[in-house]
């Protein structure tokens, strides 16, 4: 007797598991009860592997459920045109594991909120960039400063081993620390710059883990999770700045740290980045935005550095405003949706080979940068990245005038390592070297 009922809940639970819940969505991977199919992106970490395969078996559209909630993933960029772009507010919405509201002491900031409160911190944010002077000459100014602190620490330490991306995250934190709060962390703020990284790596640390990854997906696990660190009075305000903080600090270090970290693999690459400065600058004086159209090696570098770092294998969760019909599937509204964005960055039908940093793929026949559509770590549609603009200058100003002004070579335990772990945006292994004047 007791067998018999067992048996038949278990057939019940499985075919509500593998068939039921899943007939009405485009086919994809089957997924594990509890963890959907989470746990296949650590079969290699960082999960690229995984997308791809079931973009291959399954199409540009299909089903990935991340524990036991599913989200239809868009996976070329024609869907993606067709979708995220030409239907844009279909797709605008965030869908947030309830996990989140805890973390942020309720639905604030810009990143993770949705409608009026949405459009309207979105848009203070953007003006309030472009206030700041973001495409005029006064963010430039901003970001020239810290180039030049970057200069004097990496001169102090010249022809001995340097810990690279902590002096560009310095740097990078200022930036946006004069944009929030009208100042940079010079070395009487240093302590400040260490608690304030403390509060800000705390989540990092925490959801660079797996399990930690796991747990924010799948709810049983959420025990674990720590405590809400947003206490302040103003938590509009205070998610506003965690918001900007979180997504403009670790994104812009570890793009820059990583291209450091690829070209020191590949010494023919800085070759020739020190071959376009010496005939288009000629000397260590300081290069700005207008020269950039000047130095299209360089500006190659930093889009293929842009495509293999690949950050966010993947992207940020959306969901459906409304019902809507794709593939000839009905997706009712509130579904959750992902624009793939590593997996077109990967797509070997448009970037050959694609896990080779080959800067020269982005230089056409006359020696030009070549636009490539499909570059698009930015993401894509109406909630695509804010900070593009700033991140861009940034990447722009450091890395020229770090290869301008240095020759970098690796440390004695030899290049670092380029292979990635799993996590949300994903951080190259922390690496030292050794940098020499060029001049
Ligand atoms: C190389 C650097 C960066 C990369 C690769 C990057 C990438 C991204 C991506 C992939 C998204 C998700 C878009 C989506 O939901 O589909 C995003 C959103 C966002 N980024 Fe960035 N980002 C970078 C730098 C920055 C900077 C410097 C800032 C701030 C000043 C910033 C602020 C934001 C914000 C606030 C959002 C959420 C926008 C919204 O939901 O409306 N990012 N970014
Ligand atoms: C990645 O970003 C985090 C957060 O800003 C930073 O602490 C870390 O040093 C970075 N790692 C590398 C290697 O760039
Ligand atoms: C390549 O990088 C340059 C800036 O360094 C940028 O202006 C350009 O838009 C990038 N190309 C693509 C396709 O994103």
């Amino acid at each position: 007797m007791f067998v018999i009922l067992f048996v038949t809940a278990l057939t019940a639970y499985l075919a509500h598991e593998l068939w039921w819940k899943r007939r009405n969505l485009p086919p994809g991977p089957c997924p594990v009860p509890v963890f959907g199919n989470l746990l296949s992106l650590n079969y290699p970490p960082p999960g690229y592997e995984a997308f791809e395969k079931w973009t291959e078996n399954y199409g540009p559209v299909y089903t990935f459920w991340i524990g036991n909630t599913p989200h239809i993933m868009i996976n070329t960029f024609d869907k993606l045109k067709e979708t995220f772009v030409r239907d844009g507010d279909a797709y605008v919405d965030k869908k947030n594991p309830p996990m989140l509201q805890l973390f942020r002491g309720g639905e604030y900031g810009v990143m993770d909120t949705n409608g009026a409160k949405w459009r309207e911190h979105r848009r203070f944010a953007l003006t309030s960039l472009r206030d700041f002077g973001l495409g005029k000459n006064l963010m430039q100014e901003k970001i020239l400063i810290e180039v030049q602190d970057v200069f004097r620490k990496f001169d102090e330490n010249e022809g001995s081993e340097t810990d690279v991306a902590i002096i560009f995250d310095n740097a990078i934190a200022n930036v946006i620390n004069q944009l929030l709060f009208g100042y940079r962390f010079d070395e009487a703020k240093q302590d400040e710059f260490v608690a304030l990284k403390k509060i800000i790596d705390a989540p990092q640390d925490v959801f660079g883990k797996f399990h930690m990854f796991l747990a924010m997906n799948v709810p049983i696990f959420r025990k674990i999770l720590p405590n809400a660190i947003f206490e302040q009075p103003d938590r509009q305000l205070a998610n506003m700045c965690l918001d900007l903080w979180f997504a403009g600090l670790s994104t812009t270090t570890n793009t820059t740290t990583w291209a450091i970290g690829y070209i020191l693999n590949k010494p023919k690459i800085q070759q020739k980045l020190h071959e376009e400065m010496d005939l288009v600058i000629g000397s260590d004086r300081i290069i700005t935005t207008a020269e950039k159209n000047a130095l299209p090696y360089m500006n190659a570098v930093i889009n293929e550095s842009q495509r293999c770092a690949n950050l966010v294998p993947l992207n940020l969760q959306h969901a459906t405003t409304r019902d809507i019909v794709l593939d000839g599937y009905h997706i009712p509204a509130g579904t959750g949706v992902v624009a793939q964005i590593s997996t077109v960055m990967n797509d070997k039908q448009v970037f050959t080979d694609p896990e080779v940093f080959n800067p020269d793929r982005f230089i056409d026949e006359n020696g030009k940068l070549r636009k490539v559509e499909e570059l698009i770590p930015f993401s894509i549609g109406k909630r695509q990245c804010l900070g593009e603009g700033l991140a861009r200058m940034e990447l722009f100003l450091f890395l020229s005038n770090f290869f301008n002004r240095y020759q970098i070579s690796p440390s004695f335990s030899g290049p670092p390592s380029l292979i990635k772990n799993s996590g949300t945006v994903i951080a190259p292994r922390v690496f030292s070297a050794i940098v020499r004047k060029r001049h």
